[in-house]
């Protein structure tokens, strides 16, 4: 986060607050939020993202609420002006609780029941995000019981899937999203909407290419081929639909290993290669208008503002053979709150957080207090030779898919979720307890 820092015992700060008195009044293990720092990069991607698109008439910024969403970080995105991607009934819930204007609001999902698209359009989101010819009659027959209109987009698999630093933009057909480009279901797709015009207004095309992506090499493919079939439906059907979207994926720096862009040199690259692609098929001239852009960053907004606050209770020697030895760190928390690591061979790194040390420093592995052997937070980092129970260590970049992904594995119950703004902490999601989970147990 961008307020953090040192005070002058060693502790570690965020937002004027050090995290001893946070362990003290809230716990461990905990996700700590910078606020300001959410919010600084909410702004990021709506002014300096979006500044290179003001002459393709602008750039509308959805952050993806699958990497966290609770009611109050939905009303830090409507406040600093963003839209909101949510994919389930329950994303769309909290979204609902939060008051966030439903014009503003994206819905996705591969198998959106009957019930999540009334809810949807009851609440009268501006986008559903078409997934499946199945969808397309749910859609026209909820809306026709409604009486309205269902704003739609046709997500289309591009046949391009981006991850970290490659793309492969052939053979990425094999998989569930989206209609087939290649196939020509994406194109049979606009037909069957275009087709149910009375009951579905057709608003664009979407695609998403994947997650952690470092550079625009796979967006300027997937634009090229969204805006291909763009034109082709304007020359087909005479019909210009406002608004592309080229999806979230942007990546963070989990270790001193990634460099993301920042978001005034993505926006121009982004905005360059659209500019690009848009000329290429002949789009900008009065009868051929140029579609509104949007995209859907969520780990580039909220990652990096989150650590997770972890009290170490043991610290055991293992030796590796050859005289080196690696500490297993065990902490109060692990894949529970964190299954990345297990999951993706995700990278983290980690601080001592209660104080500062001159030891020097020793090969460490932080591990969970789970059930399994893969129970692993970080995998390697070098901590101070007198790392010991009692410890803090922070955790940083876990503000994406790490909440929104735990699980109770083991009856153990969820963190809480705490927000730092101006020297206070206050609780956004409250710690789970055991009497929530054995609440469930209704046999
Ligand atoms: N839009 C769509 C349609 C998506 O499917 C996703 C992510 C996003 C936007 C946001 O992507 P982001 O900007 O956050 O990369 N659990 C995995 C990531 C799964 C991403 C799924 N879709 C992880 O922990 O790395």
């Amino acid at each position: 986060p961008q307020t953090i820092g040192r005070d002058e015992h060693g502790r570690l700060t965020v937002g004027g607050l050090d995290v001893v008195s946070i362990a003290r009044e809230f716990g461990t293990a905990a996700y700590v939020i910078d606020e300001e720092d959410f919010r600084a990069r909410a702004r990021a991607f709506r002014d300096e993202f979006a500044a290179p698109f003001a002459e393709l008439g602008g750039v509308d910024v959805f952050y993806a609420g699958k990497a966290f969403l609770c009611a109050e970080v939905a009303r830090w995105v409507a406040d600093e002006g963003l839209c909101l991607d949510v994919c389930s009934g329950g994303e769309l819930a909290v979204a609902q609780r939060a008051g966030f204007p439903a014009e503003r609001i994206g819905l996705h999902g591969n198998n959106k029941s009957v019930t999540e698209i009334r809810q949807a359009l009851e609440y009268g989101v501006g986008r559903i995000v078409v997934d499946s010819f199945e969808e397309i009659e749910r859609i026209v027959a909820v809306a026709t019981e409604l009486g309205v209109r269902a704003p739609v987009m046709v997500r289309v698999t591009v046949g391009v899937e981006a991850h970290t630093h490659e793309f492969i933009a052939t053979a990425h057909e094999d998989q569930k999203f989206g209609f087939s480009l290649a196939g020509g279901k994406a194109a049979e797709a606009v037909s069957r909407i275009l087709a149910h015009g009375d009951r579905l207004e057709l608003l664009g095309l979407h695609s998403h290419i994947g997650s952690q992506i470092f550079d625009t090499a796979g967006f300027e493919v997937s634009a090229r081929r969204l805006i291909g079939l763009h034109a082709e439906v304007a020359r087909l059907h005479g019909v210009h639909m406002p608004e592309l979207d080229l999806g979230g994926g942007y990546g963070i720096a989990y270790t001193s290993e990634h460099t993301p862009m920042a978001p005034r040199e993505l926006g121009e690259q982004m905005a360059d290669l659209v500019r690009r692609e848009l000329k290429a098929v002949g789009d900008g001239s009065p009868d051929t208008p140029v579609p509104r852009v949007s995209i859907e960053p969520g780990r580039a907004i909220v990652g990096p503002s989150t650590f997770t606050l972890y009290e170490v209770g043991t610290v055991k020697d293992v030796d590796l053979g050859e005289g080196v030895q690696r500490a297993y760190v065990s902490v109060d928390g692990g894949m529970s709150d964190n299954i990345r690591t297990a999951l993706y061979d995700a990278d983290y790194s980690c601080t001592l957080a209660n104080r500062s040390s001159d030891e020097p420093p020793r090969l460490a592995r932080v591990v969970g207090k789970h059930c399994e052997s893969g129970d692993i937070v970080v995998m390697d980092e070098y901590l101070p030779n007198d790392i010991r129970a009692g410890d803090l260590i922070a955790v940083p970049g876990t503000g994406a898919y790490c909440r929104s992904m735990a699980s109770q594995y083991n009856h153990t119950p969820r963190p809480p979720v705490l927000a730092v703004r101006d020297g206070r902490a206050r609780v956004l999601v409250r710690r789970e307890t055991v009497e929530d989970l054995l609440a469930l147990d209704v046999g």
